[in-house]
């Protein structure tokens, strides 16, 4: 098994770079099966998410072919129409093979995901949406079955702006010669970087980022070459370890405007911070002051991912901090581990109360979930001690070479094989 071995209490100075968004290039790799030419995709980050992903675009017939972060993608005339049950348990966000599936071939048959550490992870929202397209969903024995003879253009109305629900309605309907509405779609940026692309490839989709998407669904989708965009959740989590370390560090790469959600949490804590174009450099105090209250929301609110690396910092900060998460029932896993750093977290339900302690001390920890495994990362950069984490497969699904890029900014941390 592997752990990082983390030596805290050392300032990280320098640059990076953001990478590409893994919440962007998933349902964009799930959307190349709709095209009927060669995708070439750029910034696609290297993670175990990502990697899954491939997995399945291969299974169901795909060629892919990767270089770094290039990864090329052509479709094949006959793609299977199911997804087995070891390759969709691999992660979540393979349900958004779903909807484009059910375009492309009139039928699917996936297993449902499971839950994740976060709490149980509904689809209701998803099924309900096709069944208002024509579709047919049998749900048996944890697996799914889709058939439709033809999607049928509607308007539906999310009884919340469900992230994952909006990209399986958009892959559903592009194709054909319907007309569908989303009203109270998602509008995080991933949503439009999903339109830019499919409508790069031929599509005919507008309103994504506002309330109503509108999709006029075309005969049929090219190929493209599309650059996908930076990650606003790696940026604030490395706005964390330099917030957490008393840093100033200068973040790459990153979509200004993505970023805004997020800026408020870290002025109130005391950083500077100096924008340019696509470019962030953040200065922290010595000490962080507190962050009074944080509530998580959808977009254009405080982002529920960039969660756990605030509260880590908001651990050491001076003063209490009141957080309320709204999305997920148990984005708080790590916080038992943040404990046994020294940190003072007590949590009521939704709300974490954390009261400033002066300093993490070293301890071994184990990551519960993504978030919460860059929250522990974060916790310790800023530990007097040594630090080990384990289960670390949880921070590889979306932290590219975290330690590799640590170390580069002055972090004594490496990777150890126990
Ligand atoms: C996406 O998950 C992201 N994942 C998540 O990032 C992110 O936290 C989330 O959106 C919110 O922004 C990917 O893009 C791959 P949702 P998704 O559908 O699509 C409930 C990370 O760390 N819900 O907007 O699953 C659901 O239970 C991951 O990178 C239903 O009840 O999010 C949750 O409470 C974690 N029924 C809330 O809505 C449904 O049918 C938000 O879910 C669907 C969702």
């Amino acid at each position: 098994m592997e752990r990082l071995v983390i030596n805290g209490k050392r300032p990280l100075s320098g640059e990076i770079k953001i990478h590409g968004a893994k919440n962007a290039a998933l349902p964009i790799l799930c959307a190349c099966i709709l095209c009927d030419e060669k995708v070439i995709l750029h910034n696609c980050p290297k993670l175990s998410d990502i990697d899954n992903t491939i997995e399945i675009l291969r299974y169901l017939g795909c060629k892919v072919s990767r270089d770094e972060d290039t990864v090329e993608i052509s479709n094949s005339d006959c793609l299977k129409d199911n997804i087995p049950r070891d390759l969709m348990n691999k992660m979540r966000s393979s349900i958004i093979f779903l909807g484009p599936l059910i375009a492309k071939l009139g039928k699917a048959n996936l297993c449902l995901p499971g839950g994740c550490e976060l709490g149980p992870r509904p689809i209701d929202i998803h099924l309900k949406s096709f069944e208002k397209l024509n579709i047919d969903v049998f749900e048996h024995r944890g697996s799914i079955d889709c058939k439709t003879d033809k999607i049928k253009g509607t308007s539906i109305n999310l009884p919340f702006p469900s992230v994952g629900a909006t990209e399986n309605i958009m892959l559903a309907t592009v194709l054909g010669n319907t007309k569908t509405l989303i009203h109270n779609a998602a509008r995080e940026p991933e949503i439009i970087e999903l339109q830019n692309f499919l409508n790069k490839c031929g599509a005919d989709i507008s309103g994504a980022g506002e309330n109503c998407i509108i999709i006029n669904a075309v005969k049929k989708l090219h190929g493209c070459e599309h650059s996908i965009l930076p990650d606003r959740i790696e940026a604030s989590t490395y706005m964390s370890f330099a917030a957490a370390t008393g840093s100033s560090l200068t973040i790459k790469n990153i979509c200004n405007e993505h970023i805004e959600p997020v800026v408020f949490a870290f002025r109130e804590a005391g950083c500077d911070m100096n924008f340019k174009e696509n470019e962030l450099t953040i200065c922290a105090p010595k000490r962080l002051k507190r962050i009074m209250h944080i509530k998580t929301l959808v977009y254009p609110g405080f982002p529920t991912d960039s969660g756990m690396p605030i509260i880590a910092m908001s651990c050491i900060a001076e003063g209490t901090t009141i957080f309320e998460e709204t999305i997920f029932q148990n984005r708080y896993n790590a916080t038992a581990e943040l404990n046994k750093m020294g940190a003072n977290i007590k949590i009521y339900d939704r709300i974490a109360v954390i009261e400033g302690v002066k300093s993490f001390y070293g301890a071994d920890v184990e990551a519960t979930d993504l978030r919460g495994g860059a929250a522990l990362v974060c916790a310790g950069l800023a530990a007097q001690g040594t630090t080990n984490i384990t289960q670390l497969q949880h921070i590889d699904r979306g932290y590219e070479n975290i330690e590799h890029n640590l170390s580069l900014l002055g972090a004594d941390i490496k990777r150890e094989k126990n």
